[in-house]
C-alpha cells in the first residue's frame, strides 16, 4: 500500500519575524528545546530547524513544508563533538575536507549513530551533517544545545529561500519564528558528498565546487548518477526549485548560439500571444525587448560574477508570477565551477530543456 504523505499544514499560528538579537536568539533556542520549529539564516539558504534528536520535533518539519517523508534532513552542528554524537566512522578524507571547508557549505554523509531518529534520515543508516558558517546559525545551535535538523525553509518544490521574506511567503502561519539575517551569501544550497562507500561521491552539486573538493583530496571524486531506480540522495528525484510558471531552459555551447536560440523561442511564444518572461545575463537584456518581463541575473564572465548569479537565482525565479507571464525562457550557463550547481538547479526548475 502507498504510504500517506503529510499534507502541508493549514494556517493556524502567528509567525514572528525577528532580527537576530540576544532576546530573539534566546527565544529561538527555547522554541527548539521545546520541540518547535524555527527558520534561520545560513550562508547558503534559510533553514527550517528542529532538534535533530527529537523525532516529534523533526516530523513537524515535514508537515510545515509538505515534504515527502522519504527525503532525509541535513543535521547542522556547531562543533566537532556534536559530529561524534551523530556520526560513526569518520574517515580520513572527511577530516581533510572538514579542515578546509568547515564551517561552510559542505555537507558530508556518514554512517549514523542510534541517537539520530529515523524520521531525520528517512530510515537510512546514514546521516548528512554540516557545520554552517553563518554566525546566527552557529549561535542558535550553541544556545539550543543540540544538533539541528534543517532542510531549506521553503514549501516543498519551490525555490529555496534566500531572504526572510521568502520564508514568510511560504511558511506564514505554519511556524512560530523566523530569524531575519538578511540576504544569504551563496544563494545555493550546500554541496552534498557521500563518504560511506570508501570513495567520495558527489550527491548534490552546490556552493563548494567539485573542482575545489578534488583539489583538496588530490584526486577525482565520483559523481552519483540519479536514475529513477537508484536514487542515492532521495531529494534529487523530486521536482525542485520550480517557479510558479512553466520554464524552458535554453542550453547552447556559445553565447551567440544561446542568444539566437533564446530570441527564437521568445518570438515563437510572443507570436502565439503569450506573455514571456526572460531570465538572462545582465548584459543580454537588450536582446529580448519583446518579453513582458525580464529578470537580469548576473553573468558568467568570471567566477565572481557567476557567484552573484547563484546568489540572485532563487529570488529571480520567485519574481515570475502567473499574473504577469505565461512562460519563462531562461538562458543556461556553462557546466564549469559554480555553473554546475546553477545548471543543476535550473534543470530541475525547468519543465523542458532546449538543447542542440
Ligand atoms: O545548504 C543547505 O544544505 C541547506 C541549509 C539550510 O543548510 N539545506 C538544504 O536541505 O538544502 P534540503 O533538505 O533542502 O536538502 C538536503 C539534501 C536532499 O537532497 C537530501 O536528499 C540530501 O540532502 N540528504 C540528506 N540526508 C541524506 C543522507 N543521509 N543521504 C543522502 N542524501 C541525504
Ligand atoms: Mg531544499
Amino acid at each position: 500500500m502507498k504510504k500517506k504523505e503529510p499534507k502541508q499544514q493549514e494556517i493556524k499560528q502567528k509567525t514572528l519575524i525577528r532580527k537576530p538579537s540576544k532576546a530573539s536568539l534566546t527565544l529561538a533556542a527555547k522554541l527548539i528545546q521545546q520541540g518547535n520549529l524555527v527558520a534561520f539564516p545560513t550562508e547558503t539558504v534559510y533553514g527550517l530547524g528542529a532538534n535533530a534528536c527529537d523525532p516529534r520535533a523533526a516530523s513537524k518539519i515535514f508537515v510545515a513544508k509538505g515534504r515527502p517523508s522519504d527525503n532525509p534532513l541535513i543535521v547542522h552542528i556547531s562543533n566537532e563533538k556534536q559530529l561524534n554524537q551523530v556520526a560513526q566512522k569518520i574517515p580520513a578524507i572527511a577530516k581533510k575536507l572538514m579542515a578546509k571547508f568547515w564551517p561552510g557549505p559542505l555537507t558530508l554523509v556518514f554512517l549514523k549513530k542510534a541517537i539520530v531518529p529515523d524520521v531525520v534520515t528517512a530510515g537510512s543508516s546514514t546521516v548528512a551533517v554540516r557545520m554552517p558558517k553563518h554566525p546566527v546559525a552557529r549561535k542558535l545551535i550553541e544556545l539550543s544545545g543540540c544538533p539541528i535538523a534543517a532542510p531549506s525553509a521553503n514549501t516543498a518544490g519551490k525555490p529555496s529561500p534566500t531572504t526572510a521574506a521568502h520564508v514568510y511567503e511560504d511558511l506564514n502561519g505554519k511556524i512560530p519564528l523566523i530569524l531575519d539575517g538578511g540576504k544569504t551569501e551563496h544563494g545555493l544550497e550546500s554541496t552534498v558528498l557521500d563518504l560511506t562507500e570508501g570513495v567520495a561521491t558527489l550527491l548534490r552539486s552546490g556552493a563548494i565546487t567539485k573542482e575545489a573538493i578534488e583539489k583538496v583530496l588530490g584526486k577525482k571524486i565520483r559523481i552519483a548518477k540519479h536514475t529513477a531506480k537508484k536514487v542515492k540522495s532521495p531529494g534529487m528525484k523530486y521536482k525542485h526549485y520550480a517557479p510558479a510558471v512553466e520554464m524552458i531552459l535554453v542550453q547552447r555551447n556559445t553565447t551567440q548560439l544561446l542568444i539566437d536560440a533564446t530570441k527564437k523561442l521568445l518570438k515563437k511564444y510572443a507570436n502565439q500571444g503569450k506573455n514571456v518572461g526572460i531570465l538572462c545575463r545582465t548584459e543580454h537584456t537588450q536582446f529580448y525587448r519583446q518579453a513582458s518581463q525580464i529578470i537580469p541575473c548576473g553573468s558568467d564572465q568570471s567566477e565572481q560574477k557567476l557567484a552573484l548569479t547563484a546568489q540572485k537565482l532563487y529570488a529571480a525565479l520567485r519574481q515570475f508570477q502567473p499574473q504577469q507571464v505565461d512562460i519563462i525562457i531562461a538562458e543556461g550557463f556553462p557546466y564549469k565551477g559554480l555553473g554546475q550547481a546553477i545548471m543543476d538547479r535550473l534543470t530541475r526548475a525547468a519543465t523542458h530543456v532546449d538543447k542542440k
